[in-house]
């Protein structure tokens, strides 16, 4: 605890809080929000918290509590001393869901009573979309709508109808207020820089349009492959786990118009504008991959057409915008694990170097962000290479977070959003009208998705992923790898 002192007032919740957790054995949980609760919690940024755990499981608290432990020691960059660990595992209880809404409703009753009158009610819906409605039904039950705010996990919906029919079943039991849908991309520290780097400074924004830009690559391969998660991703697939919600999220902070102020309205109404001048997705833009071995996994159907990888061209049609490609790729089992937005700036009109000199040899300039949580930046252009004629090599200017001494004050990006739904900060949480625009312009995707084409594990996907950027490349795999003088940030 010997922290709190350093953190800043208004950083955290004004009220104690009651976190409900339902899904609170889940995935998600385990990998994410339990390593992030311990933290906020241990490091004082919520001083007064009760968390409450539900889930399908039929468990008593101590075996709740076990499981949350062997979650921290798998999961959690720091290492729980027995301490902080004996004082974190006294603030959680846990209600199976048969248990029924009045269990529940003891439940929060009791650790309210435990932080006074003016406690706050979070509930964290960290489920699929389909057990999101019963989920509400079960607080709504459980009396537990007022005071409170309940943060809904991705994805929204499943397509277009489900996405209205979901936001306006939400509506019967909380108001638009009270509902925070989480996207977790836009919590991580390099999204929120997106708007820093535009917006704070004058150098880049008056060539970051049709007239000095080429096209965009928003570039997410992982290396994990689906394992637990098979029979959940068998029904989403990539598309809806990652390009309708994260990227096209990254997208809208990439492509907005500068906001009249930092604030939750006018961001979202600049982000909601770019996704209205979205065209809607052309199948014929569009390439789905499936890894070989999927097919195998348990939970997954033999004949799958489920994409485990996506590429796709996605365009703007607005004034800044028109003309402009953005080459979206995301996929599991894929070469390496990269997060970034590229920029291909256009060429010059006319060269005067010799062709054999090398200019544009390597590629245009590109401004490369790397969306690690310890960011990285790279703006790449042609050099003179020393010595005698004029040779021309690619270099480049990066800045590196780790550099700085500061990549350890960096919050994961689901610990910044739990804080920000606690204090009621809704600049990073998407809305009802953003996610029902993103349904809409993916109808004819999902209405004619094109056949998945297999690839091996461990590459960057089936070929026809050239074909679709041609006659520009991936940035990915990086043919120069990024200096990183001081990688730990030690
Ligand atoms: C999740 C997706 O929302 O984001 C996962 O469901 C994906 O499939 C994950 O692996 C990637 O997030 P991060 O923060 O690890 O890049």
């Amino acid at each position: 605890m010997s922290k709190l002192a350093k953190i800043p007032p208004g950083v955290g919740p004004r009220y104690p809080q009651v976190l409900t957790l339902v899904g609170a054995t889940g995935d998600l949980a385990q990998r994410k929000l339990w390593p992030g609760l311990y933290h906020l919690v241990t490091a004082g940024f919520i001083p007064a918290i009760r968390i409450v755990g539900v889930s399908l499981d039929p468990m008593d608290v101590e075996a709740f509590r076990a499981l949350v432990k062997s979650a921290l020691d798998k999961f959690s960059p720091r290492k729980a001393c027995d301490e902080a660990w004996a004082h974190f595992a006294s603030l959680l209880d846990y209600v199976p869901l048969d248990a029924g809404a009045g269990a529940l409703h003891e439940a929060v009753r009791a650790a309210e009573a435990a932080l006074g009158p003016e406690t706050r009610r979070l509930h964290y819906l960290s489920v699929p979309p389909k057990a999101a409605l019963p989920a509400v039904k079960t607080l709504a039950e459980a009396r537990l709508i007022e005071r409170s705010r309940v943060v809904m996990e991705k994805p929204f919906g499943t397509d277009l109808r489900s996405a209205r029919e979901l936001n306006a079943r939400l509506h019967e039991v909380f108001a638009e207020d009270q509902i925070f849908r989480i996207d977790h991309f836009l919590g991580k520290e390099p999204a929120q820089n997106i708007l820093a780097f535009r917006f704070a400074n004058g150098l880049f924004e008056p060539i970051w349009n049709r007239n000095f830009i080429n096209h965009v690559q928003i570039d997410v391969p992982e290396t994990l492959g689906l394992d637990k998660r098979a029979s959940f991703y068998e029904q989403t697939g990539a598309y809806r786990d990652m390009v309708v919600t994260h990227l096209f999220q990254i997208l809208g902070f990439m492509a907005m118009e500068p906001p009249t102020a930092l604030e939750p309205s006018p961001i979202s109404e600049e982000k909601n504008k770019v996704f209205r001048s979205m065209k809607p997705i052309d199948p014929r833009d569009v390439v789905r991959g499936q890894y070989v071995g999927y097919r195998q996994q348990e939970g997954v159907d033999p004949e799958s057409d489920t994409e485990t990888l996506i590429a796709l061209k996605c365009e703007i049609d607005n004034w800044r915008w028109a003309g402009v490609p953005f080459f979206l790729r995301t996929g599991k089992r894929m070469a390496e694990g990269q997060r970034i937005i590229s920029i291909a700036f256009r060429e010059p009109p006319k060269s005067m170097f010799p062709a054999n000199s090398g200019v544009g040899a390597q590629g245009p300039d590109h401004l490369t962000f790397d969306l690690a949580d310890a960011t990285k930046v790279s703006l790449s252009f042609y050099g003179k290479r020393p010595g005698p004629g004029m040779r021309l090599d690619k270099q480049s200017l990066q800045f590196s977070m780790n550099d700085t001494g500061l990549a350890g004050e960096v919050l994961e990006a689901y610990e910044r959003l739990i804080l920000d739904a606690m204090r009621g900060d809704r600049t990073l949480f998407t809305t009802a009208d953003g996610i029902e625009r993103l349904w809409e312009v993916s109808e004819p995707l999902l209405d004619a998705p094109p056949p998945v084409r297999l690839y091996e594990p461990g590459s960057w996907g089936p070929k026809s992923i050239h074909q679709l950027i041609a006659p520009n490349a991936w940035r990915l795999p990086f043919e120069r790898a990024w200096r990183d003088p001081n990688p730990t940030g030690s």
